[in-house]
C-alpha cells in the first residue's frame, strides 16, 4: 500500500523523541487514564491502542485487563515497546491502516495521532470494524488553531510560532484543527457520539504541556522557520518557552452503535453485559 502518513517526527533522533514522548505522557496520561477508567475498562477487556508512542498507556492498561485481557499497541515505530513482549501485549509495528487486526475491541483509545494523518477517515472507518458492537472510542487530539500566549510578555512572538505550527501542518496537507472537525466525522462514519470534552491547557511557564511544546519547537524548528511565520529568534524566545501557553484538546469518546435504531443504540448500550461503557 502506498504510503498514508509522513509523520513529521520520524526523522527526530531516538533518545529525543523518547524523551518528547514521555514529556507527552506526563503531560497528559492522567487525564487518559480518568476517561479511560469512566469508560470501565476492566479486568479481561480487550483494548487497542493505536499510535502507542512511548508506551505508558498500553502498559497502564495492560494493568487494568490482567492476564485474561488483550492489549494490542500498533505504532509506526515500536522501539520504546519492547518490554511489551508478553500477554495480554500485542505490538505491531507499521501504519495502523496495514496492520489487518481481526480481533474485535471493547475499548479502542487513539492520542495525539490522527492531526498526523492524512487519512483519518480511513483510520477512523477501521477502527468501527475492529469495536465490537458497543465498543467505545475514545480519541484526544489537538486543536493548534486556537492557541494563543497567555501572560503579558512576548505573546507576539508566541503566537507568531502559533501560527508557524498551523501553517507547517496545512502545508503537509493536515489539518491544524483536527479536533474541531471529529465529532461530526465521527457521526457520518457511523459511530454514536457520547460525549465531548475540550480541555484548554492553561499553564505557567514550565508546565507539563508548555515542556512539551518547546520539545517539539527543538524538533521541528527548520519546519517552523520555513513557513515564513515566525522567526528563530521567535522561537528562542524565553517566555515562548516558559511562560504561559493555551493549547486546547477535544476529547471524544463514541461507541459503535448496534444495529438498532438511536435510540435502542443507547438503551442498550446501557445495559451492556460487559463493563466497558
Ligand atoms: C505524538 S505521538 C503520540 C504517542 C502516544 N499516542 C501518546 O500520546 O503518548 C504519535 C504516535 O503515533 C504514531 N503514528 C502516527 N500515525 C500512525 C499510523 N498511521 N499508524 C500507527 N502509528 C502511527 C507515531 O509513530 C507516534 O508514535
Amino acid at each position: 500500500m502506498a504510503k498514508e502518513h509522513n509523520y513529521i517526527f520520524e526523522t527526530h533522533e531516538n533518545n529525543r523523541e523518547l524523551q518528547r514522548l514521555r514529556l507527552v505522557e506526563s503531560a497528559f496520561d492522567s487525564a487518559s487514564e480518568t476517561r479511560l477508567r469512566a469508560a470501565g475498562i476492566c479486568r479481561g477487556a480487550a483494548c487497542l491502542e493505536i499510535g502507542a508512542g512511548a508506551g505508558s498507556i498500553p502498559r497502564w492498561m495492560g494493568d487494568r485487563v490482567g492476564p485474561s485481557g488483550l492489549i494490542f499497541g500498533v505504532d509506526l515505530n515500536t522501539t520504546y515497546l519492547s518490554d511489551l513482549n508478553r500477554p495480554p501485549w500485542t505490538v505491531i509495528e507499521g501504519d495502523f491502516l496495514d496492520a489487518n487486526i481481526s480481533t474485535r475491541f471493547d475499548l479502542v483509545h487513539i492520542r495525539y495521532v490522527l492531526i498526523h494523518n492524512v487519512k483519518p477517515n480511513a483510520i477512523l472507518s477501521s477502527v468501527l470494524k475492529t469495536l465490537r458492537p458497543g465498543g467505545c472510542l475514545i480519541i484526544e487530539e489537538p486543536d493548534f488553531t486556537v492557541a494563543q500566549a497567555g501572560g503579558s510578555g512576548h505573546r507576539a512572538e508566541i503566537d507568531r510560532t502559533h501560527r508557524a505550527i498551523s501553517r507547517m501542518f496545512e502545508s503537509m496537507g493536515l489539518s491544524p484543527d483536527f479536533a474541531a472537525s471529529l465529532p461530526s466525522r465521527l457521526r457520518d462514519l457511523g459511530f454514536l457520539v457520547d460525549r465531548v470534552e475540550i480541555d484548554r491547557h492553561f499553564g505557567p511557564g514550565g508546565s507539563q504541556v508548555a515542556k512539551v511544546m518547546a520539545a517539539s519547537t527543538d524538533a521541528l524548528r527548520e519546519r517552523y522557520i520555513a513557513t515564513g511565520e515566525a522567526t528563530q529568534n521567535d522561537l528562542d524566545t524565553p517566555s515562548g518557552r516558559q511562560e504561559i501557553r493555551c493549547t486546547f484538546y477535544a476529547n471524544t469518546h463514541a461507541t459503535r452503535p448496534h444495529r438498532h435504531s438511536h435510540n435502542d443504540v443507547r438503551h442498550n448500550h446501557r445495559h451492556s453485559s460487559t463493563s466497558i461503557g
